[in-house]
């Protein structure tokens, strides 16, 4: 049986590797993205905002492409959907978007069938579908995700997001894509590498869990990832450098960038300084950007049930002038 109604999904932003733990760390954020799915007679696209704009609205879309892998896995047919999408989170720039999409297909189609399949399962075709368990693990199970993932199955622990830890992402006004970004990495990294990256990477990991947030300037080091994406992103080797001398914790490049994200304490002052010297020294690139504080948010995807009383549209302006 399927909803007749369809459902809705809000799905979080998200950041990968909080610099060591690259493929392997990563932290749901409060921007975000809302679809609704519906069983119909033709297949019909409604994708609303400028995030949407230029994307298929035919069966190639990866909305209906994601939705149609759950129906196939689960034994059900329901070739024609109308979907209904709109996005606050930045296309291209690493905060989780394509991530994003998939968990919001797997979930809301999930619900539409009556949720056959369980999260483990939709957790291993979102990272088959990205290849990293990272962005798609903290989109699904909010929170702090650590996982791995070994072709077929990823496990991972969630990890609440310590109380008084915010984040400060400056967004440069131009896209990277993730498979260029992957392409500036080296196929191999020298033993040294690899043991700085697993000490901090695990050094985070615990430290979060403890809310050592004293821990974090020492542990946000990378020497795996950041170093070969830094000329792809102007001003961020100084930014890397200097921002904890500014008021960050620690900072890193957000999943495959452009984006930095910086962690903060919430309890301490001094984030319009960081706000400022971000943006300057950016701006010192010749590079322009936004910057925003998001919160690290401990709920991943949810499924809204106050669909009977609002349209999508109606619901989305109600959520995003919240
Ligand atoms: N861990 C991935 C990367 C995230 O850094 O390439 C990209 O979305």
């Amino acid at each position: 049986m399927s909803s007749s109604q369809g459902v809705r999904v809000k799905v979080p932003a998200s950041t990968a590797n909080l610099g060591p733990g690259f493929d392997t760390l990563g932290m749901a954020l409060s921007r975000y993205s809302w679809l609704e799915l519906k069983e119909a007679d033709h297949t019909a696209f409604h994708l609303i905002g400028d995030e949407m704009k230029g994307l298929p609205t035919d069966k190639s879309n990866l909305i209906y492409q994601v939705s149609q892998m759950v129906f196939a896995e689960a034994g059900k047919t329901l070739p024609e959907l109308e979907i209904s999408m709109y996005s606050d989170i930045p296309l291209t720039r690493g905060l989780g978007s394509s991530a994003s999409a998939i968990v919001g297909a797997l979930a809301a189609a999930n619900a539409l069938i009556g949720s056959p399949l369980p999260d483990s399962k939709l957790f291993d075709m979102a990272t088959n579908l990205e290849k990293h368990p990272d962005n798609v693990g903290a989109s699904l199970f909010g929170g702090i995700i650590a996982a791995s993932w070994d072709g077929t199955h990823a496990d991972y622990v969630r990890i609440e997001p310590p109380a008084n830890l915010g984040t400060l992402v400056v967004i440069p006004d131009f896209q990277l894509s993730t498979s260029k970004a992957r392409e500036a990495l080296p196929a191999q990294v020298s033993l040294a590498d690899a043991v700085y990256n697993i000490s901090r990477s695990s050094l985070l990991t615990a430290a979060l869990f403890a809310g050592r947030l004293d821990l974090i300037r020492a542990a946000m080091q990378d020497r795996i990832h950041q170093p070969y994406r830094a000329p792809l992103v102007p001003g961020m080797s100084r930014i890397l450098a200097e921002a904890p001398d500014r008021g960050a914790l620690g900072i890193a490049l957000s999943g495959a960038g452009p984006t930095l994200i910086a962690l903060l304490d919430l309890n301490e002052s001094g984030v319009d300084e960081l706000r400022h010297y971000l943006l300057d020294t950016m701006q010192a690139e010749g590079i322009s950007a936004s910057c925003y504080q998001l919160h690290p948010v401990a709920e991943g995807v949810q499924l809204l049930d106050d669909i009977k009383n609002k349209t999508f549209l109606d619901m989305i302006r109600g959520e995003v002038t919240a």
